[in-house]
């Protein structure tokens, strides 16, 4: 472990942003990890930020503090009953990987979360969810470090209060615990499902006649290439906002007035809107303003085609949340971690 000063996080993040970092460090042990939380406190209480893979978070200045970038490692079956396995990854372990893990092994309920970018250990954070299925569904309990009192504490389910994209450590526990691992509770009979937006298609088109867990990665796989631009290739982290809801009631009304706006069934009566498509409809998909922009194929994506500052695509989120909410009067949440 090596604590190094005025580092930058270009190839940190995603987005590609150029800023530095007063303190940087990885830490590949629990104590290393106990080490780093007594030099910040020596330190006057220096900031401290975990950072996983870099693919959720976006940079507008210099970080003033200490980035702690997790390298925990290790995947382990710990247990199993008659309907599931529980594996436990350390939060360091890379998310894509541990989705082909349990491919390999044949442990069910992940494969519709492969390709996303990040860590293990960010998974839990907002959610992460895509093509019909969540974290929420498949989490049996995470361990994490609490950072001011300097202990390990274990959070099954019901308090992490996981919903669309977010959770405690997205709201109340912000910035207050390290996680260091998450075990799944995975199924040994698959559950398929396949009946979220274009995998249907794709596994007809793939040719696929018989379903496995495999197949329906594979299938996720091509949608999320075909649709999503790559950040070693163009600076970006996912969606950058969330897709918001509205009441039934309101939904129908702005049916009058816009008949193709698009809508899906939400929790308590709500309706979910894709922004991407309001977006769209406002006129900023694939608009480029210096190196910052709109991408040409998933409007919900904002990127950074090579030197944008953090403030650059900031400035430019704010643009298309007021031109969203003058034209719709719907306001968009940022799902992006702004720092
Ligand atoms: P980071 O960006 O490193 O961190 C994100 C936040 O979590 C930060 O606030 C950080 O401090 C905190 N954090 C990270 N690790 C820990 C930890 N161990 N303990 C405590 N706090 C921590 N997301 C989806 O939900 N669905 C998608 O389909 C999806 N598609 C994407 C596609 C692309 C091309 C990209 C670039 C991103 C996409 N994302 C998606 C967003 C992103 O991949 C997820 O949010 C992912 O979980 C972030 O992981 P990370 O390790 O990169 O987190
Ligand atoms: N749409 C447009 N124009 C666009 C983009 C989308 O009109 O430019 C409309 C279309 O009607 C399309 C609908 O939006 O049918 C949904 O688009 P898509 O299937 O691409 O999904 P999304 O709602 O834009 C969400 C998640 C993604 C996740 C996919 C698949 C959020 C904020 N985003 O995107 O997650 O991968 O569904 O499940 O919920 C992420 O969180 O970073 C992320 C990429």
């Amino acid at each position: 472990m090596q604590i190094q000063q005025n580092f930058s996080l270009k190839p940190y993040n995603t987005f590609g942003i150029n800023v530095q970092a007063a303190y940087f460090s990885n830490f590949a042990s629990l104590d290393e990890l106990a080490e780093l939380t007594e030099f910040c406190h020596k330190k006057n209480k220096l900031p401290q930020l975990v950072l996983g893979g870099g693919s959720n978070v976006l940079f507008t200045q210099d970080f003033r503090g200490i980035i702690l970038k997790n390298e925990l490692k290790g995947i382990d079956l710990i247990k199993e009953d008659l309907s599931y396995y529980y594996v436990k990854s350390a939060a360091g372990e890379d998310w894509h990987r541990f989705v082909l893990f349990c491919i390999d092994n044949n442990y069910a309920g992940v494969e519709n979360l492969s390709l996303i970018p990040g860590n293990v250990g960010a998974s839990p954070i907002q959610n992460i969810g895509a093509y019909g299925v969540e974290t929420k569904d498949v989490f049996h309990e995470l361990e994490a470090w609490h950072l001011q009192d300097k202990k390990l504490v274990t959070f099954a389910a019901e308090d992490c209060k996981f919903a669309y994209r977010d959770s405690v450590f997205k709201t109340k526990y912000k910035g207050q615990y390290v996680i260091t691992s998450v075990t799944f509770r995975l199924l040994k009979q698959p559950v398929y499902q396949t009946n979220y937006g274009a995998i249907e298609q794709e596994l007809t088109a793939m040719g696929i006649t018989e379903l496995s867990i495999k197949a329906i990665s594979d299938a996720v796989i091509k949608i999320r290439k075909s649709k999503l631009p790559d950040p070693e290739v163009i600076g970006n982290a996912g969606s950058f906002f969330k897709n918001p809801t509205i009441p039934a009631s309101r939904f129908e009304s702005l049916k009058i007035t816009h008949p193709t706006l698009p809508g899906y069934p939400a929790v308590d009566d709500l309706v979910k809107i894709p922004a991407g498509w309001l977006i769209e409809q406002c006129g900023w998909k694939g608009y480029r303003k210096g190196d910052a922009g709109c991408h040409e194929k998933q409007a919900l994506v904002l990127v950074n085609y090579r030197n944008a500052s953090g403030i650059d695509i900031y400035t430019l989120s704010n643009e298309i949340m007021h031109s969203v909410e003058t034209t719709f009067g719907i306001l968009l949440e940022r799902e992006v971690n702004i720092i």
